[in-house]
């Protein structure tokens, strides 16, 4: 039997790891995984908190998706991508079924990153303007397009990227200081006329597309209100912008709606970007999806884009078997009732532990950002370097623990697949409560 050991080698002397110096990779291994839970070669049993990479929402091995999958390679393994076949229509009706109101046609990509190249590259096809304007605390993949457009310090360290992105300060309620002394909402409607300045002083007759995630994802699950995002649709059709909502990370349930975006029910995308839960992971896949006059515009004009695996039948397979699952097992519904018995765990955890200073997000998406103290709110690690000393010992512990997920700045991810349950909830809050007693020394308020 292949040792951990031997695995672990060979990968570290044949493969390069993502984000990390390679010495700095200190990888666990899977074998197998059910659920919300995998186990690596020694037979460790891990609680995947953050489904995997936020993607794994149905869990891992379910058996509709698996079979899905093996029906389809039996009967195509592989057809070039203007072949139609069945699972790929399927699969672009029930987007459209699922996807807010006039988005309606998809075009398949490999994954994220991809879904947003070509996003951008459609906005900038259809309107004749070269401008996308996104946020700073954002991520949208790795790629130059991609990585440009995200402006998370990700971005950072590849040498220049696409011209032509401009960046928008961040509605960050938390942290920035156009929010002191006001609400929320008083905040965002400031936020979001500096958007609509940035625009004028970009030339709107330049500006193709603000882009933006559904709902905020690893740069902090940093979220403005409905009056921010009214405006942004507002802003757009004044001055003849897209709406580019980027729901890679944010769609198919995580936050207790399909997608990000529906949490405003007055918003419509004119393209959104979507992937890993569209078939959570088990076949990599991301769509951009467009909306009626987009892709009537398409029609006479050449999508001039491509890709050898768009709408592979495996994919396409995997796809139609996810949002049967999401639907069948109201996964939707549960990411939302999930969502705030955890959250009630996580304030009842800030109760205990000073540390706490912020609690984000929705549904089965939420975040914990730690400081040093919860007047002044100085993070316990700084957002540039490496993590604090308390950082690493809490990402040590929960590896220790048996608990998987992102530990990224100051901030701690718990988002596990939608299928978790209120006990395994409580497993890992009750994992987090001894982690952050050994770090409770830290606070200095
Ligand atoms: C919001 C968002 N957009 C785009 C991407 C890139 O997707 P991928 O890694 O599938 O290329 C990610 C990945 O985490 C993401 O979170």
């Amino acid at each position: 039997m292949v040792t951990t050991a031997e695995i672990i080698a060979k990968n570290k002397d044949y493969t390069l790891a993502s984000w990390t110096a390679q010495n700095a990779w200190s990888p666990i291994t899977m074998t197998r995984g059910e659920g919300v839970y995998f186990w690596d070669a020694d037979g460790k049993r891990y609680l995947d908190w953050s489904s995997q990479l936020i993607n794994v929402n149905v869990g891992h091995g379910h058996p509709h998706v698996i079979k899905a999958i093996q029906d389809q390679v039996a009967q195509i393994s592989f057809a070039y991508p203007s072949i139609a076949t069945e699972a790929r229509g399927r699969l672009g009706e029930l987007l459209e079924e699922v996807t807010p109101g006039r988005l309606s046609k998809a075009f398949f990509t490999n994954g994220g990153t991809d879904a947003i190249e070509n996003a951008i590259k459609m906005a900038r096809l259809f309107t004749g303007r070269q401008k996308i304007l996104t946020r700073y605390r954002s991520y949208h993949g790795a790629t130059f397009g991609a990585a440009t457009a995200g402006g998370d310090p990700r971005r950072h360290g590849h040498g220049p990227g696409i011209p032509d992105i401009v960046r928008l300060p961040d509605p960050y309620a938390y942290r920035s200081p156009v929010y002191r002394g006001r609400t929320q909402a008083e905040g965002d409607a400031i936020m979001a006329d500096l958007v609509e300045e940035i625009v004028q002083m970009e030339g709107p007759q330049y500006c193709a597309a603000i882009l933006i995630e559904g709902y905020s994802g690893t740069s902090g699950i940093i979220q403005p209100s409905e009056v921010y995002w009214n405006r942004l649709r507002q802003i757009c059709d004044q001055y003849g912008l897209l709406l580019i909502v980027d729901e890679v990370m944010s769609g198919f349930g995580r936050t207790g709606e399909w997608f990000g975006v529906d949490h405003y029910p007055n918003v419509q995308p004119d393209i959104m970007a979507v992937a890993k839960g569209i078939t959570s992971g088990y076949v990599p896949l991301g769509a951009t999806i467009v909306s009626d006059e987009i892709a009537a515009y398409f029609d006479d004009h050449v999508l001039s884009t491509g890709l050898t695996y768009s709408a592979h039948p495996l994919a396409m397979a995997a796809g139609v078997a996810n949002i049967e699952v999401y639907r069948n097992e109201n996964l939707i519904e549960r990411s939302r009732e999930m969502g705030k018995v955890l959250r009630q765990g996580l304030m009842d955890l800030a109760e205990k532990h000073p540390v706490i200073g912020d609690i984000r997000g929705a549904g089965l998406h939420q975040v914990i950002e730690l400081v040093k103290n919860r007047e002044t709110r100085e993070p316990l690690s700084p957002f540039l370097g490496g993590l604090s000393e308390p950082m690493q010992i809490v990402a040590r512990t929960l590896r220790e623990k048996g608990m998987s997920t992102f530990v990224r700045w100051s901030m701690i991810f718990n988002c596990p697949p939608l299928v978790i349950n209120e006990a395994q909830i409580q497993e890992g809050l009750d994992i987090l409560d001894e982690t952050l007693s050994l770090i409770d020394g830290y606070y200095e308020g």
